[in-house]
């Protein structure tokens, strides 16, 4: 037996969004994520992805679950294979609970999310009591606003002040969620003391951890960051990337900085798709997971050498998440400015206009590896390949790696053949098939799909639906109802709708509307996936009219037809034989 509190943390701990990608390439839309269903075969995306609700939802066939149930779906396993797999993937070990009476129960750790939100609360209340965090957080120019905006807080300095928020200071999930620190004498005492508190937040906005800052600048270190716990991997993480969600989508990029103070500043001065990596340098993951968002990046590190090093390492970790849909940009910033001390003086527009002129990623690699090369000897260009090798070994997206191979092979003076039967590079025609198993499911009709999309936007609905969707059968009289009563509730909540529809459709209908209706999230953008669904009801209906039209007039003698009749069966019957053809 798997504890019930272990699928709890391992949910917790993986993104659903995550887990489906690596499977089925997903695409933003809306507060949600899309793809064709891997479980139906289907032309366009009806398969859906709540990063906030952690579920996925296929619009056609009705397959939905949590990231447990997508891994047993998609790789056909057992709900414990799924569990370990996913382990594996979070790096977790899975306990076994055994059924032993005379053992005592396993330790299980719960309520580290929730000790992490009430510790979050209680440093934003301290925040207001504290003249001297007040002071210093005006002194650097932020608002209050936008320190309300990121739940900036403040930790008082004596040793125990969690005690006050937590009746068992004692226990092991504030240990575990990092909170409170034991030493080796076994002294209880908390891990942020006089520190201005930046809350981090996952994907789903929950609170995941903390940065702290020292008010004094004597204390050190400067930042002190929550450890690493099973909710928290600073690798996977990245500060502010729940607030800038929104903005990353209307600007159509995102900015990576260094620090919380660059990120919270940006914010202020109206650059709002800001994140920064917690003190780590920027991983694959931290790549891949704001490639989901948008397809430009652009990395803005210090102006210092720290910061150069930084943005080399940024390139690097980026290379094998690289695809040639994704634009990567290096914007250097002069050397006495941060991101923070930049827009504070120069403003939002000036800033834009250097990320406007960001250095492509190409161009920073080239740039890099003849910085201190003069490409002047045979011995220099040796090493220039040398170097270079290693990096184009890790492009595979096609078009990227091709451009570089090309400047590569031209900066060292070979041709692109000779270059590649020096080095051997990876052929980039191959895509890697990706076997994907199909398993049958049963669909929700199209009918009731429909109905269940207006049930969520229900102004969606429009007169003309009423003309075509004509019929007595059960599924026809649901359409009919469900537009009907949207037009009349254009802005009813779904359960004010499905109420109205009580006793006008099937019991049984009405209950298999309401469970898809549970587990969708209210913020899915409908509205192409309700146009499209029209226009094949719109079809359906259509053809069975025509049908009924021919099969009527074709059993009449074909003297007694009218004008009017004779040339739509001519019509008719010709369509039909071409659509036959
Ligand atoms: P301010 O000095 O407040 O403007 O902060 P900053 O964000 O500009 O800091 P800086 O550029 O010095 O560092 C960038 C990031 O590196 C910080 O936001 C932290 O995440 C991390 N960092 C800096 N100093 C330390 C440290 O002493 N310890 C740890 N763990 N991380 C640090
Ligand atoms: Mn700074």
């Amino acid at each position: 037996m798997i504890p019930e509190s272990f699928i709890q943390e391992l949910l917790n701990r993986v993104d659903v969004v995550d887990v489906i990608d690596k499977s089925v390439p997903l695409k933003k839309a809306g507060a949600n994520y899309s793809a064709c269903c891997p479980f139906h075969n289907e032309k366009s995306p009806s398969f859906t992805v709540s990063p906030t609700k952690q579920f996925y939802h296929c619009f056609g066939c009705g397959a939905h679950g949590t990231a447990i149930g997508f891994v047993m779906e998609y790789q056909g396993l057992s709900f414990v294979e799924a569990i370990q797999d996913l382990a594996k993937m979070a790096g977790l070990t899975v306990p076994q609970e055994t059924y032993d009476p005379a053992k005592p129960a396993p330790k299980v750790v719960v309520g580290l999310q929730e000790s992490l939100q009430q510790a979050a609360n209680y440093y934003k209340a301290e925040l207001k009591k504290s003249p001297r965090a007040i002071d210093y957080l005006k002194a650097r120019g932020l608002s209050g606003q936008v320190a309300a905006k990121f739940q900036i807080g403040y930790a008082p300095a004596a040793w125990q002040n969690l005690q006050s928020v937590f009746p068992h200071y004692e226990s092991e999930a504030l240990t575990i969620a990092g909170l409170v620190v034991e030493n080796d004498q076994g002294r209880r005492y908390d891990r942020f003391r006089d520190r201005i508190m930046f809350p981090i937040h996952d994907q789903k906005g929950q609170v995941i951890g903390f940065g702290g800052r020292v008010i004094n600048p004597e204390d050190t270190p400067k930042y002190y960051n929550s450890p690493e716990t099973p909710l928290f991997q600073k690798g996977h993480e990245l500060y502010g990337l729940f607030l800038a969600r929104r903005a990353i989508r209307d600007a159509g990029r995102a900015l990576v900085v260094e620090g919380y103070m660059d990120v919270v500043a940006l914010a202020q001065f109206g650059i709002e798709y800001a994140v920064a990596a917690l003190g780590t340098a920027t991983t694959p993951f931290h790549i891949t997971k704001l490639m989901r968002q948008t397809d430009e990046v652009v990395f803005c590190f210090d102006g210092d050498n720290a910061g150069l090093t930084a943005a080399w390492r940024a390139a690097m970790n980026a290379l094998p998440a690289l695809t040639d849909g994704l634009k990567l940009s290096f914007l250097f910033l002069p050397k006495e400015h941060d991101p923070d001390s930049y827009v504070r003086e120069f403003g939002k527009e000036k800033f834009e206009l250097e990320i406007k002129a960001a250095m492509p990623l190409s161009q920073f690699i080239l740039k890099h590896l003849s910085e201190n090369n003069s490409l002047q000897s045979q011995e220099d260009r040796v090493r220039f390949l040398n170097e270079a090798e290693p990096i184009m070994q890790q492009i595979t997206a096609p078009r990227s790696a091709m451009f570089l191979r090309k400047k590569v092979a031209e900066l060292a003076q070979l041709s692109p053949e000779e270059m590649q039967s020096l080095l051997k590079l990876p052929n980039l025609n191959k895509t890697p098939v990706n076997a994907r198993p199909k398993l049958t499911r049963t669909t929700l009709s199209m009918h009731k799909r429909y109905c269940l999309m207006l049930l969520m936007q229900p102004a969606l609905a429009l007169r003309e639906d009423l003309v075509w969707a004509e019929g007595r059968a059960d599924e026809d009289v649901l359409l009919q109802q469900t537009i009907e009563i949207c037009l009349i509730h254009p802005h009813s909540k779904p359960v004010v709708i499905m109420r109205e529809l009580e006793g006008r459709v099937e019991a049984k209908v009405l209950a298999e509307l309401e469970r898809e209706l549970n587990i969708l999230d209210e913020t899915l953008d409908l509205v192409q996936e309700l146009e499209g669904a029209r226009r094949q009801l719109y079809d359906v209906y259509t053809q069975r009219k025509e049908d009924l039209l021919l099969a009527q007039i074709s059993e009449k003698p074909l003297s007694t037809l009218t004008e009017n009749e004779r040339t739509l069966l001519k019509s008719l019957g010709n369509k039909r034989s071409q659509n036959r053809a």
